[in-house]
């Protein structure tokens, strides 16, 4: 198994570089991708299906023009999610885990993105049909042919991994994890990581906070003000250091496509909030005590 530690603690996800968001040209992309290796962020979260199965490709073009070498960055894609796009047609959304197609859509990223391997491959969300020696039978094929270095899940709970362990060790699960959006404290999905030693990699970890202004961020809003002072921080890192807090030393994956967002995404690790201060953010976004 690889250790954590190999992988970048801040994580940029490149789910709006392409055509899902901020349609970066080529040269908008090498710039970001090389500010990103000069701020420490070395890890970028990939998918199949973002863009409509244009993004890995819209990378990929990129970072070979870009000349940056393999081995000072790590790449984590996902497959799985089979979804109506114009790059391809399905009739209805669903999951595909059969051996043969986790093999090609592994195989698809690689020759996307322009590199033999991938650092880390995902399986996107549980189906309720997956078959684990299915998902083994490709994993190991993948493995053994140096196409994937390690392997993991997405949006699994504690049950959905112990099935595809019942065959094949499941080294990191990617699950929603924020402020706002703190179901997998409780539900034992990260217990789960911190007893197995499996690396916790939270999406979406700024949560809805600066997405709607419901009552949930108003609340957090007039909390968070003053530890803006008290700790020299903007909203946004104190967020993140809020999920990095949690003991299962979790790996924010980022969302931001700023350059500015991405550097106090990784100024935010130093930032140790008191554990009065954490809890009075998740008091806020609860509407009620914790304790
Ligand atoms: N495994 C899964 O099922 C799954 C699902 C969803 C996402 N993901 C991964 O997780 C990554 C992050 O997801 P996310 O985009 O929802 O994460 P996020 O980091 O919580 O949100 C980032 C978004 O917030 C915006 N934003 C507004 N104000 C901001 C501020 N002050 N600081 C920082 N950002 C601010 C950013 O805009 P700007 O870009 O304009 O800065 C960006 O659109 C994706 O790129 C993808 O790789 C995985």
């Amino acid at each position: 198994m690889q250790k954590n530690t190999f992988y970048s603690k801040v994580i940029a996800g490149t789910m709006t570089w392409g055509s899902w968001g901020k349609g970066f040209s080529k040269s908008s992309m090498i710039q970001l991708m090389n500010h990103c290796l000069e701020i420490g962020v070395t890890t970028f979260d990939h998918a199949d299906i973002y863009g409509g199965y244009t993004t890995e490709e819209d990378f990929g073009n990129a970072y070979l023009d870009s000349g940056i070498s393999r081995e000072t960055v790590q790449f984590i894609s996902k497959c799985g999610i089979q979804m109506d796009a114009d790059a391809r047609k399905n009739h209805v959304k669903h999951y595909n885990y059969n051996a043969d197609y986790i093999i090609w859509s592994a195989e698809q990223s690689l020759k996307k993105l322009k590199t033999d391997y991938l650092d880390l491959l995902l399986l996107h969300r549980p189906s309720p049909l997956m078959n684990p020696d299915d998902i083994a039978e490709a994993i190991t094929k993948l493995k053994k042919q140096g196409k994937i270095r390690s392997f993991g899940v997405s949006n699994f709970s504690p049950s959905q991994i112990a099935l595809v362990e019942t065959v094949m060790p499941v080294e990191a699960n990617q699950i929603e994890f924020s402020l706002t959006h703190n179901d997998v404290m409780y539900d034992a999905t990260l217990d789960d990581c911190f007893v197995n030693k499996r690396m916790a990699m939270s999406y979406s970890p700024l949560g809805s906070y600066f997405r709607t202004d419901d009552e949930i961020s108003q609340r957090i809003r007039k909390v968070v003000k003053p530890m803006q002072e008290k700790y020299e921080a903007t909203e946004d890192q104190l967020l993140l250091a809020w999920v990095m807090k949690h003991p299962s030393k979790i790996f924010p994956v980022v969302g931001t496509a700023t350059k500015s967002r991405l550097s106090a995404a990784i100024e935010a690790t130093k930032i140790n909030i008191q554990k009065t201060d954490w809890f009075i953010l998740l008091e806020a976004a609860k509407g009620h005590e914790v304790a």
